[in-house]
Protein backbone atom coordinates (compact mmCIF):
# COMPACT_ATOMS: atom_id res chain seq x y z
CA UNK A 1 0.00 0.00 0.00
CA UNK A 2 1.21 3.19 -0.74
CA UNK A 3 2.40 5.49 1.90
CA UNK A 4 -0.24 8.03 3.36
CA UNK A 5 1.30 11.63 4.52
CA UNK A 6 1.18 11.57 8.61
CA UNK A 7 -0.27 14.55 9.76
CA UNK A 8 -0.32 14.33 13.11
CA UNK A 9 0.44 11.79 15.96
CA UNK A 10 -0.78 11.70 19.10
CA UNK A 11 -0.38 9.12 22.13
CA UNK A 12 -2.95 6.94 21.45
CA UNK A 13 -4.09 7.53 17.57
CA UNK A 14 -2.12 9.36 14.09
CA UNK A 15 -3.62 11.50 11.49
CA UNK A 16 -3.54 10.66 8.36
CA UNK A 17 -4.06 12.95 5.19
CA UNK A 18 -7.54 11.87 3.75
CA UNK A 19 -8.76 10.77 0.16
CA UNK A 20 -10.49 13.89 -0.43
CA UNK A 21 -9.91 17.61 0.61
CA UNK A 22 -10.89 17.88 4.22
CA UNK A 23 -10.71 14.83 5.33
CA UNK A 24 -8.63 12.55 7.80
CA UNK A 25 -7.90 9.35 8.26
CA UNK A 26 -7.91 8.53 12.31
CA UNK A 27 -5.87 5.46 13.27
CA UNK A 28 -6.54 4.05 16.77
CA UNK A 29 -3.28 2.57 18.05
CA UNK A 30 -2.93 0.25 21.01
CA UNK A 31 -0.66 2.18 23.12
CA UNK A 32 -2.04 3.29 26.63
CA UNK A 33 -0.41 5.94 28.60
CA UNK A 34 -1.16 7.22 31.76
CA UNK A 35 -0.38 10.44 34.26
CA UNK A 36 0.91 12.56 30.59
CA UNK A 37 2.83 9.66 29.41
CA UNK A 38 4.71 8.63 32.86
CA UNK A 39 3.33 5.24 32.83
CA UNK A 40 3.28 3.35 29.49
CA UNK A 41 2.44 0.09 27.91
CA UNK A 42 0.83 -1.22 24.48
CA UNK A 43 -2.77 -3.14 25.03
CA UNK A 44 -3.51 -5.88 22.25
CA UNK A 45 -6.46 -4.87 21.24
CA UNK A 46 -7.37 -1.40 22.60
CA UNK A 47 -7.06 0.48 19.42
CA UNK A 48 -9.62 -1.74 17.75
CA UNK A 49 -12.40 -1.68 20.72
CA UNK A 50 -11.66 2.07 20.52
CA UNK A 51 -12.49 2.36 16.53
CA UNK A 52 -15.86 0.54 17.11
CA UNK A 53 -16.53 2.52 20.46
CA UNK A 54 -15.83 5.69 19.29
CA UNK A 55 -17.58 4.87 15.93
CA UNK A 56 -20.46 4.08 17.82
CA UNK A 57 -20.82 6.94 19.81
CA UNK A 58 -20.02 9.77 17.10
CA UNK A 59 -22.69 8.05 14.39
CA UNK A 60 -25.68 8.14 18.15
CA UNK A 61 -24.42 11.97 18.41
CA UNK A 62 -24.77 12.44 14.71
CA UNK A 63 -27.97 11.06 14.27
CA UNK A 64 -29.47 13.42 17.21
CA UNK A 65 -27.87 16.08 15.78
CA UNK A 66 -25.19 16.76 17.57
CA UNK A 67 -22.05 17.80 14.96
CA UNK A 68 -19.11 15.34 15.12
CA UNK A 69 -16.26 15.23 12.96
CA UNK A 70 -17.15 11.10 12.26
CA UNK A 71 -17.67 10.44 8.70
CA UNK A 72 -17.71 6.57 8.34
CA UNK A 73 -15.29 3.54 9.74
CA UNK A 74 -12.92 2.15 7.43
CA UNK A 75 -11.36 -0.42 9.08
CA UNK A 76 -10.55 -2.40 12.07
CA UNK A 77 -8.87 0.78 13.08
CA UNK A 78 -9.30 3.14 10.88
CA UNK A 79 -12.07 5.99 10.58
CA UNK A 80 -12.76 8.81 8.38
CA UNK A 81 -13.25 11.88 9.71
CA UNK A 82 -13.78 15.72 8.55
CA UNK A 83 -10.64 17.88 9.15
CA UNK A 84 -10.90 20.60 11.80
CA UNK A 85 -9.28 22.77 13.84
CA UNK A 86 -8.98 21.78 17.11
CA UNK A 87 -9.77 24.02 19.99
CA UNK A 88 -6.84 23.91 22.02
CA UNK A 89 -8.95 22.65 25.24
CA UNK A 90 -10.31 19.79 26.79
CA UNK A 91 -13.35 19.98 27.87
CA UNK A 92 -14.66 18.06 30.74
CA UNK A 93 -18.06 16.91 32.15
CA UNK A 94 -18.11 15.29 35.40
CA UNK A 95 -21.59 13.90 36.92
CA UNK A 96 -20.01 12.08 39.89
CA UNK A 97 -16.66 12.86 41.69
CA UNK A 98 -13.48 11.08 40.43
CA UNK A 99 -10.07 11.51 39.57
CA UNK A 100 -8.11 15.06 39.90
CA UNK A 101 -11.93 16.50 40.90
CA UNK A 102 -11.61 14.02 44.38
CA UNK A 103 -7.78 15.46 44.98
CA UNK A 104 -8.30 18.82 44.19
CA UNK A 105 -11.26 19.74 46.28
CA UNK A 106 -11.58 16.51 48.96
CA UNK A 107 -14.73 15.31 47.82
CA UNK A 108 -14.85 11.49 47.97
CA UNK A 109 -15.02 9.11 45.09
CA UNK A 110 -18.70 8.52 43.73
CA UNK A 111 -20.01 11.12 45.45
CA UNK A 112 -22.98 12.22 43.08
CA UNK A 113 -22.91 16.48 42.16
CA UNK A 114 -25.06 18.61 42.68
CA UNK A 115 -25.34 19.11 38.62
CA UNK A 116 -23.09 18.59 36.06
CA UNK A 117 -20.03 20.32 36.22
CA UNK A 118 -18.14 21.28 33.03
CA UNK A 119 -14.57 21.83 33.29
CA UNK A 120 -11.99 23.02 31.37
CA UNK A 121 -8.02 22.41 30.37
CA UNK A 122 -5.30 23.91 27.77
CA UNK A 123 -4.28 21.12 25.87
CA UNK A 124 -0.52 21.36 26.32
CA UNK A 125 1.44 18.39 27.01
CA UNK A 126 4.71 20.29 28.41
CA UNK A 127 2.16 21.93 31.22
CA UNK A 128 0.28 18.92 31.94
CA UNK A 129 -3.31 20.19 30.47
CA UNK A 130 -3.50 22.43 33.33
CA UNK A 131 -7.22 23.88 34.48
CA UNK A 132 -7.66 27.07 32.99
CA UNK A 133 -11.15 29.33 33.51
CA UNK A 134 -12.82 31.37 30.77
CA UNK A 135 -11.08 34.48 31.66
CA UNK A 136 -8.13 32.68 30.45
CA UNK A 137 -9.48 31.36 27.46
CA UNK A 138 -10.52 34.67 26.21
CA UNK A 139 -7.86 36.46 27.43
CA UNK A 140 -5.70 34.29 25.21
CA UNK A 141 -8.06 33.77 22.42
CA UNK A 142 -8.62 30.34 22.19
CA UNK A 143 -11.88 30.83 22.22
CA UNK A 144 -14.63 33.51 21.39
CA UNK A 145 -17.76 33.62 23.77
CA UNK A 146 -20.07 32.50 21.21
CA UNK A 147 -17.50 29.41 20.80
CA UNK A 148 -17.70 28.81 24.31
CA UNK A 149 -21.15 29.53 24.69
CA UNK A 150 -21.34 26.02 21.78
CA UNK A 151 -19.12 24.25 23.35
CA UNK A 152 -20.94 24.58 26.61
CA UNK A 153 -24.23 23.49 25.08
CA UNK A 154 -22.28 20.85 23.08
CA UNK A 155 -20.38 19.13 26.20
CA UNK A 156 -24.24 19.29 28.00
CA UNK A 157 -25.96 17.55 25.11
CA UNK A 158 -22.73 14.62 25.14
CA UNK A 159 -23.26 14.49 28.23
CA UNK A 160 -27.23 13.38 28.40
CA UNK A 161 -26.87 11.37 25.24
CA UNK A 162 -23.82 9.26 27.03
CA UNK A 163 -25.28 8.80 30.64
CA UNK A 164 -28.78 7.36 28.89
CA UNK A 165 -26.49 5.30 26.37
CA UNK A 166 -24.45 4.29 29.32
CA UNK A 167 -27.32 3.97 31.83
CA UNK A 168 -29.34 1.48 29.30
CA UNK A 169 -26.72 -0.88 29.75
CA UNK A 170 -26.03 -0.71 33.59
CA UNK A 171 -23.45 1.40 33.27
CA UNK A 172 -22.92 5.29 35.39
CA UNK A 173 -21.18 7.90 33.06
CA UNK A 174 -18.96 9.12 36.16
CA UNK A 175 -17.26 11.96 33.89
CA UNK A 176 -15.84 12.29 30.06
CA UNK A 177 -13.61 14.40 28.34
CA UNK A 178 -14.37 15.52 25.13
CA UNK A 179 -12.46 17.82 22.27
CA UNK A 180 -14.17 19.98 19.87
CA UNK A 181 -12.75 21.36 16.30
CA UNK A 182 -13.88 24.24 13.83
CA UNK A 183 -15.14 23.47 10.65
CA UNK A 184 -15.48 25.92 7.98
CA UNK A 185 -17.81 25.71 5.34
CA UNK A 186 -17.91 28.95 2.82
CA UNK A 187 -17.46 32.35 5.15
CA UNK A 188 -19.33 30.18 7.80
CA UNK A 189 -17.53 28.59 11.02
CA UNK A 190 -19.54 25.33 12.66
CA UNK A 191 -18.07 23.31 16.09
CA UNK A 192 -18.22 19.36 15.83
CA UNK A 193 -17.16 17.03 18.28
CA UNK A 194 -14.09 15.71 17.71
CA UNK A 195 -11.30 13.08 18.77
CA UNK A 196 -12.47 10.48 20.10
CA UNK A 197 -15.20 8.81 22.84
CA UNK A 198 -14.32 5.78 23.84
CA UNK A 199 -13.29 4.06 27.59
CA UNK A 200 -9.91 6.30 26.99
CA UNK A 201 -12.01 9.41 27.54
CA UNK A 202 -14.80 8.76 29.61
CA UNK A 203 -15.10 6.93 33.34
CA UNK A 204 -17.37 3.89 33.24
CA UNK A 205 -19.17 1.77 36.19
CA UNK A 206 -21.40 -0.69 36.61
CA UNK A 207 -24.01 0.70 38.33
CA UNK A 208 -24.31 -2.98 40.52
CA UNK A 209 -20.93 -3.50 41.46
CA UNK A 210 -19.01 -0.14 41.33
CA UNK A 211 -16.66 -2.39 38.56
CA UNK A 212 -14.49 0.76 36.84
CA UNK A 213 -14.70 -0.38 32.54
CA UNK A 214 -12.33 2.66 31.84
CA UNK A 215 -8.52 3.58 31.51
CA UNK A 216 -8.73 3.75 35.32
CA UNK A 217 -8.02 0.01 35.35
CA UNK A 218 -4.61 0.70 33.31
CA UNK A 219 -4.11 3.94 35.41
CA UNK A 220 -4.38 1.90 38.59
CA UNK A 221 -3.36 -1.84 37.67
CA UNK A 222 -7.02 -2.85 38.07
CA UNK A 223 -6.81 -5.56 36.13
CA UNK A 224 -6.94 -6.39 32.19
CA UNK A 225 -7.97 -3.23 30.02
CA UNK A 226 -9.20 -5.21 27.03
CA UNK A 227 -11.59 -7.33 29.13
CA UNK A 228 -13.59 -3.96 30.71
CA UNK A 229 -13.26 -2.21 27.27
CA UNK A 230 -15.06 -5.87 25.74
CA UNK A 231 -17.50 -5.64 28.22
CA UNK A 232 -18.48 -2.35 27.76
CA UNK A 233 -18.95 -2.79 23.69
CA UNK A 234 -20.50 -5.99 24.23
CA UNK A 235 -23.23 -4.85 26.54
CA UNK A 236 -23.31 -2.04 23.21
CA UNK A 237 -23.88 -4.85 20.87
CA UNK A 238 -20.62 -3.30 19.36
CA UNK A 239 -18.51 -6.10 19.89
CA UNK A 240 -16.31 -6.39 16.55
CA UNK A 241 -17.86 -9.46 14.45
CA UNK A 242 -16.11 -13.59 14.77
CA UNK A 243 -14.41 -11.94 18.03
CA UNK A 244 -15.33 -15.27 20.66
CA UNK A 245 -15.52 -12.43 23.53
CA UNK A 246 -12.88 -10.96 25.42
CA UNK A 247 -10.51 -10.34 22.83
CA UNK A 248 -11.13 -8.50 19.19
CA UNK A 249 -10.40 -10.75 15.91
CA UNK A 250 -7.27 -8.88 14.79
CA UNK A 251 -7.71 -8.28 11.30
CA UNK A 252 -7.41 -5.67 8.51
P1 LIG B 1 -9.40 13.72 35.59
O1 LIG B 1 -10.30 13.37 36.73
O2 LIG B 1 -8.10 12.98 35.63
O3 LIG B 1 -9.23 15.20 35.43
O4 LIG B 1 -10.13 13.20 34.27
C1 LIG B 1 -11.43 13.61 33.92
C2 LIG B 1 -11.90 12.85 32.69
O5 LIG B 1 -11.12 13.15 31.56
C3 LIG B 1 -11.82 11.33 32.84
O6 LIG B 1 -12.98 10.76 32.24
C4 LIG B 1 -10.60 10.93 32.08
C5 LIG B 1 -10.51 11.98 31.02
N1 LIG B 1 -9.14 12.33 30.67
C6 LIG B 1 -8.71 12.20 29.36
O7 LIG B 1 -9.46 11.79 28.49
N2 LIG B 1 -7.43 12.56 29.07
C7 LIG B 1 -6.57 13.05 29.98
O8 LIG B 1 -5.44 13.36 29.65
C8 LIG B 1 -7.03 13.17 31.35
C9 LIG B 1 -6.12 13.69 32.42
C10 LIG B 1 -8.31 12.81 31.63
N1 LIG C 1 -3.96 10.65 28.30
C1 LIG C 1 -3.11 11.20 29.29
C2 LIG C 1 -1.70 10.68 29.15
O1 LIG C 1 -1.14 10.01 28.82
C3 LIG C 1 -3.53 11.06 30.69
C4 LIG C 1 -4.58 10.11 31.11
O2 LIG C 1 -5.46 9.74 30.35
O3 LIG C 1 -4.55 9.73 32.30
O4 LIG C 1 -0.83 10.85 29.47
Amino acid sequence: MARRKKIYEGKAKILYEGPEPGTLVQYFKDDATAFNAQKKDVIEGKGVLNNRLSEFFMTGLNQIGVPTHFLKRLNMREQLVRSCEIIPLEIIVRNYAAGSLTQRLGIAEGTQLPRPIVEYCYKDDALGDPLVTEEHIAAFGWASQQDMDDVLSLALRVNDFMSGVMLAVGIRLVDFKIEIGRVYEGDFQRLVVADEISPDSCRLWDIETGQKLDKDVFRRDLGNLTDAYSEVARRLGVMPKNSGHAKPTLIN
